[in-house]
């Protein structure tokens, strides 16, 4: 059974006397949906960065099964709310998917991605459209775990549904851990099998 576990983190961005992350330690399992809540601006997206080793600059530490995730490929996989802003504008779609790995046909077709799109720049498909790719790129068969930052937060419901469903069940599939940052009380009460609150674990 795999597990990420992060130990007493603490953090602050440079520049920045104020700690936004004081011993913070979270754990999570494979097979896991876990969610964590917390007001705006207390953090969740920093530790979310954290953990997929966008900021590198902080104290204490984050491994998977016991070691530490400094491979070349990192196992935890974040997935932002803003899609438009992780894609290359200058690249069209198929360059930003094979960055990560080849997607196959199965998945793609799963996630109704149309072939055409492939073709298509960033700013020429819609927020859904694209939060499907950023998702498939996420999903390199070597992800173990996927921390998501709200990112169905501003679509709509349909598509909220369709990017959830499809989500859990390929984690379920390849037992991936998911942690899902949302202010969606439904949402996570309807898909997380527990909940951690930020400000409890954060002691800032
Ligand atoms: N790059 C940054 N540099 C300095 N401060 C930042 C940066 N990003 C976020 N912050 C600050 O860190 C705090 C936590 O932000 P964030 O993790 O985005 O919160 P949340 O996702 O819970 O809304 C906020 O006060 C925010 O202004
Ligand atoms: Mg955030």
């Amino acid at each position: 059974m795999a597990k990420l576990k992060a130990d007493k983190i603490s953090f602050k961005y440079s520049g920045n006397n104020k700690l936004i992350l004081k011993d913070l330690s979270i754990s999570l399992k494979d097979n896991q949906v876990k969610g964590l809540v917390g007001e705006s601006g207390s953090g969740k997206s920093t530790i979310c960065k954290i953990l997929a080793a966008y900021e590198d600059n902080f104290q204490g530490k984050i491994q998977v099964d016991g070691l530490s995730t400094n491979s070349k490929f990192n196992p935890i996989q974040l997935i932002f709310q803003h899609p438009e802003k992780t894609m290359n504008p200058k690249w069209k779609m198929k360059q930003s998917l094979e960055e990560s790995w080849s997607a196959d046909n199965d998945i793609l077709e799963k996630f109704g991605i149309k072939e055409s799109w492939l073709n298509r720049w960033p700013n020429e498909l819609s927020g859904g459209e694209l939060q499907r790719f950023s998702i498939i790129r996420a999903l390199n068969p070597k992800t173990r775990f996927i921390i998501a930052d709200e990112i169905t937060t501003g679509l709509d419901a349909v598509t909220q549904v369709q990017i959830w469903q499809l989500l859990l069940s390929i984690a379920k599939e390849r037992k991936m851990g998911i942690l899902v940052v949302s202010h969606d009380k439904p949402l996570i009460n309807e898909i997380c099998d527990e909940v951690v609150y930020l400000n409890d674990i954060n002691n800032v």
